[in-house]
């Protein structure tokens, strides 16, 4: 996967600039974009997207005869970016209805579709159930008491019964940021592993279901693929089982100073985890999200104000409305003037919204940057989208999924009549 040798590796596959100096993305000028959709915009390479997916199925069918790729939803809920996912062959991790009603008009087949949640309401699970989906990822007891009521209530088929897995805290931890590590002991997810036994038995005791397997997911944006091993070996402990999912997690490259494996990396770390602790595994499962999609997005902003007191302030029409992360966790983003790359004055670049944290990159080096310049973050396609918000009533961004030049509009613009559509006066 190559990038103009001028830009760094965390834009899209096939982004260049042309000789203005324009960025394109996507074979669509960046600038283009910005005049043509306004700004901010979420900006989608589909050949990045696809061609992860499919270095991701590549390296599963190279290294284990049955390892399924389930996309994380949630890093992307964007269903014509699912309905790439669910052409290229992968199945799809559902965390809420929502994420299963998206999934669905994507064009995943119900039995492709993993449920996952630690709070799923009777609502969702007799959605599920009357579906079919193909796993359900169960996490409490209070679930299992739900299942069994709603199977007994007549949710699924008489025929037929519900695949499910365990998921299971494996108390182990991987290096990341704490608001995104579910591995550890004291985790919000799963049975705990001396807990999970008796969910196992209790699992085969009901009716209707079937238990395949079990799943653990140790956290987010992880660059060190040890916590596989120690994972793998935690299952072991639960004897044997048909399903091993060992969740998502695989980390990106925000910028030049990360370096995270890649999926193929993953891949074989995931299967050879597997073949150390679990006997190869019949089926393996592995459920990325941000490693598909982060860096086959970029986001376009328009700088609006520009101010110098003890830093240089610049500050653009977006925000912490689209861009959620280095509020939540001091993630780190580059930031380039989209037609003048490779500035030096250091600049903090802030959103438009009423608080001092809304600051995107603290420490961007931007080319003397004007009102009405267009900026790029790079790496915005995992959890931008999916975690936009109306903060201080800012109507969310369009996703604008682009291919050999043709920009389409796969997400539009919220509208302010949309803000106000709810209210009842
Ligand atoms: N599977 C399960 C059960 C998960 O909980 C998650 C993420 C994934 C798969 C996908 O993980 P990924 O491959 O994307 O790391 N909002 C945070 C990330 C939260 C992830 C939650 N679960 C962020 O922006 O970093």
């Amino acid at each position: 996967m190559t990038v103009d040798s001028a830009l760094s590796a965390v834009f899209p596959v096939g982004s260049r600039l042309d000789s203005r100096g324009h960025l394109h993305v996507g074979g669509c000028d960046t600038l283009e974009l910005a005049r043509e959709f306004g700004t901010p915009a979420y900006v989608v390479a589909e050949d990045d997207v696809r061609l992860r997916a499919r270095a991701a199925l590549g390296a599963a069918r190279a290294h284990h005869p049955d390892l399924q790729v389930v996309f994380a939803a949630k890093a992307m809920p964007c269903t014509a970016v699912l309905r790439l996912f669910a052409e290229e062959g992968l199945w799809c991790d559902v965390a809420s209805g929502g994420e299963l009603h998206l999934a669905l008009r994507a064009g995943f087949a119900p039995g492709r579709l993993v449920l996952h949640g630690n709070a799923k309401s009777a609502a969702e699970l007799r959605r599920a159930l009357e579906l079919g989906v193909g796993l359900i990822v169960i996490d409490n007891d209070s679930e299992i008491d739900r299942l069994a009521e709603l199977i007994a209530d007549g949710a699924l088929e008489a025929a037929r019964t519900q695949a499910v897995l365990i998921r299971v805290t494996p108390a182990v931890s991987g290096r990341t940021h704490a608001k995104i590590s579910t591995g550890q002991a004291d985790s919000k997810f799963g049975f705990a592993l001396e807990q999970a036994p008796a969910a196992i038995e209790r699992v085969r005791d009901t009716p209707g279901l079937d238990l395949h397997g079990l799943h653990a997911h140790v956290g987010s944006q992880l660059t060190d693929l040890s916590p596989l091993s120690a994972t793998a070996r935690a299952l072991a402990s639960l004897g044997e089982h048909r399903v091993y999912d060992l969740g998502g997690g695989l980390g990106v490259a925000y910028d030049d100073q990360d370096h995270p494996p890649s999926i193929e990396d993953y891949v074989t770390a995931v299967v050879a985890a597997a073949g150390e602790h679990l006997g190869g595994a019949p089926r393996l499962m592995i459920e990325p999200g941000r490693a598909l999609v982060a860096n086959g997005g970029v986001t376009l902003y328009t700088v609006e104000s520009v101010k110098r007191n003890v830093s240089t302030w610049v500050a653009v029409d977006g925000g912490m409305s689209d861009n959620l992360r280095p509020m939540l966790y001091a993630a780190r983003y580059l930031a380039e003037v989209a037609d003048r790359f490779g500035g030096s004055t250091p600049c903090r670049l802030a959103g438009k919204h009423c608080e001092s944290g809304d600051v995107l990159v603290t420490d961007a080096l931007l080319d003397d940057p004007r009102p009405g310049d267009v900026i790029v973050t790079p790496a915005t396609g995992a959890y931008g989208h999916a975690m936009a918000n109306n903060y201080n009533s800012v109507p969310r961004p369009p996703v604008i999924l682009c291919r050999d030049g043709d920009a389409r509009v796969v997400v539009r613009r919220e509208t302010l009549e949309e803000l106000g559509a709810r209210d009842v006066l």
